[in-house]
Formats: structure tokens, C-alpha cells, sequence
């Protein structure tokens, strides 16, 4: 018996609460939203399609109602403005904070045990003003960032490719931003073979250009930030913890150490269980991933200083 709540019933929070009751592993999901039967009437929707897809989850949409929200294991906050074309994540930032901390207050309120997925953006920041806000153990709040990107990562390697991208493994660390994230094209691998010696340098670096751009190109495309990719990749991580899989994603977590890093969230390899991130995966970078690593953190970190300046935090 599990219990998830999404919070934010807009295009990632729909998306993230619809995968979630197709890949059965949850009881019960509440979408919650602040805009008035928006939340209900896409869980009614959702529910319309129980017979279709066969899962016995029951998602239920509700307005602003945290008292329903009572008692969820995980919690995934997608509140927020997305990005319009032209705009970066970090843009984001004065209207989300305001609205995570009001939502994360909320939440606890009602599950003061749950693990905290965090979504919206910029990301990185989010992720660090929830964990400064609610003083909760680091382990409990979970950027999500890096499993979105990843698959980015390897659905170019797999059009450069053309093999499936489910063949393929590729890693991307750091900011979750357009300038920040750092494709870890060394390690990325078919099947095992390293894909440094199935492609051209010219073309890897192609491939890494355009993930480190995925989200933008698909937001001008679209007018606004993408959701089926990010939905899903909040579902994959909701799924780690609330079935304890154990699995290593890349994810936004407190670094406290950990790659030269402090005070500090930022994405890193880490094992995913039922109390949230268990293991940060620390493993030697090379000198060039040494240096991108730095560069994103400071780039994280700047943003994160308007937290301060703005006296949010
Ligand atoms: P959206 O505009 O479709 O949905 C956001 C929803 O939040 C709206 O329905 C809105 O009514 C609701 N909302 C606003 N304030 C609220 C509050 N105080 N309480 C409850 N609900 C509230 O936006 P979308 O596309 O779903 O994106 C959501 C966020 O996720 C954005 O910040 C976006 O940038 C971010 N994002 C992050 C990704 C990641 O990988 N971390 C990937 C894609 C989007
Ligand atoms: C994305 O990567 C904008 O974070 C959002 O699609």
C-alpha cells in the first residue's frame, strides 16, 4: 500500500501521476493544484482509462486540499511557472520559490515522513531552498533532473547510433541547465562498448550539444517546457523509492564533500530506496569532467546566492 502525491496537476504533474498508475506499483495518487477542478478532472480522466490499462491505482484530483495529501510516502512537487521560449530554467527563479516553500509547508503539515521529488524549476536551486527551508535529513529531498536528462542523453546516442536507446547507457551529471549539465560521453556505452569508439568525436560532440539543449529545443518547439520525458522520469525515480528497487540514478542531492563539493545540490550518481537517496556513487572524474564539474557547481551556486539576496533563504 502506497501512497504518492503529485503536486501540480499541469503538464509534468499530469504526465508524472499518469505513468505512475500505469506502472502499478502505487494504491493511491492525489493531484493536487491550486487552479480550481483542474486537478479533478484530470484524475477522472486518468481514472477513465483504469479499464483500458488494466492498473488498479486509484488517482484522485483534488484543490488545494492538503489534508488528502495525508500520509504519502513521496511527494512530487511540479508547482510552477515552466519556461517560455527564449528562457533559461534559472529565470524562474523569484515566482517558484515562493511557491515550492508554500507547497513543501503544506505538505509536511499532513506527511511529515515523505520523501520530497522535486521538479520545478530551476531545479538545482529548488531542490537546495526545500532542503535549507525544512531542515529535513538530506536523504529525504531528491532533485529530479539528471534521469530526464540521461534519457536525452541517450536518445540522441541512439538516433547517432541507430540502435535502440534502450541498448544504451549514458549518465549525465551536474546543474540541471542548459550550460550546466555534463553528459558523461566517456562512460556512455552500447551494450558495453564504449560509445567513444562507435562515433566520431565530431559526432559525440554533436550529440552532447544537443542534450545539453534537449530542453530548449523541445520548449521552442512546443511554446512551453516538455512533459512527457520529465513526467516519466519523475515516475522511474517515485517507482525506486516506494519499491525500495534500490537502483542508481543521477540526481540532485546535498553533497556534503562528496566531489569537492559543499553546501551544495547537484546531480550525482546515487542509489535510490525507500528513504529517498541512500548512496551517493562517487567514482574519479578526469580532468576535463573535473573542471566542467567545478564550473557547474559554481554555476549552481550563483544561482542559488539569489536565494539570499532576495532574502528567501
Ligand atoms: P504547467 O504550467 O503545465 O503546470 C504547473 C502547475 O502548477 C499549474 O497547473 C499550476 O496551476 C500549478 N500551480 C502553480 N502554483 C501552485 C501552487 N501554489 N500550488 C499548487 N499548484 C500550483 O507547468 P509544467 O510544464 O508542468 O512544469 C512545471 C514545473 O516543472 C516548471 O517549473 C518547469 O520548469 C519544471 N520542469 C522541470 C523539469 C525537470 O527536469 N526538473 C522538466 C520539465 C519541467
Ligand atoms: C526540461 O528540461 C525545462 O527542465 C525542463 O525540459
Amino acid at each position: 500500500m502506497s501512497k504518492v502525491s503529485v503536486i501540480g496537476a499541469g503538464n509534468v504533474g499530469a504526465t508524472c501521476a499518469n505513468a505512475i498508475a500505469n506502472m502499478q506499483f502505487a494504491s493511491e495518487i492525489i493531484l493536487l493544484d491550486i487552479k480550481e477542478g483542474l486537478a479533478e478532472g484530470k484524475a477522472k480522466d486518468m481514472m477513465q482509462t483504469a479499464k483500458l490499462y488494466r492498473f488498479f491505482t486509484q488517482v484522485k484530483g483534488v484543490t488545494n486540499d492538503y489534508e488528502a495529501t495525508a500520509n504519502s510516502d513521496v511527494v512530487v512537487i511540479t508547482s510552477g511557472i515552466p519556461r517560455k521560449p527564449g528562457m533559461t530554467r534559472e529565470e524562474l527563479i523569484g515566482t517558484n520559490a515562493n511557491i515550492v516553500i508554500n507547497v513543501v509547508e503544506n505538505v509536511l503539515k499532513y506527511s511529515p515522513d515523505a520523501v520530497l521529488v522535486i521538479v520545478s524549476n530551476p531545479m538545482d536551486t529548488m531542490t537546495y531552498l526545500t532542503l535549507k527551508k525544512t531542515g529535513l535529513p538530506k536523504n529525504r529531498v531528491i532533485g529530479m533532473g539528471g534521469i530526464l536528462d540521461g534519457s536525452r542523453f541517450t536518445d540522441y546516442l541512439s538516433i547517432a547510433l541507430g540502435v535502440p536507446s534502450s541498448d544504451i547507457e549514458g549518465m549525465v551529471i551536474g546543474g540541471h541547465g542548459d550550460t550546466t549539465m555534463i553528459p558523461l560521453a566517456r562512460l556512455a556505452n552500447y551494450k558495453g562498448v564504449p560509445v567513444t569508439s562507435l562515433l566520431s568525436e565530431d559526432v559525440l560532440g554533436k550529440v552532447i550539444a544537443d542534450t545539453m539543449v534537449g530542453g530548449a529545443t523541445l520548449t521552442k518547439l512546443l511554446g512551453t517546457s516538455a512533459w512527457y520525458a520529465p513526467g516519466a522520469a519523475a515516475a522511474v525515480l517515485v517507482k525506486s523509492i516506494v519499491l525500495d528497487e534500490k537502483r542508481a540514478y543521477a540526481c540532485c542531492v546535498s553533497l556534503e564533500g562528496e566531489y569537492g563539493q559543499n553546501d551544495l545540490c547537484i546531480g550525482v550518481p546515487v542509489t535510490i530506496g525507500k528513504k529517498g537517496w541512500e548512496k551517493i556513487i562517487e567514482f574519479d572524474l578526469n580532468e576535463e569532467e573535473k573542471i566542467l564539474f567545478k564550473k557547474s557547481s559554481d554555476a549552481v551556486r550563483s544561482t542559488n546566492q539569489v536565494l539570499y539576496e532576495s532574502k528567501v533563504l
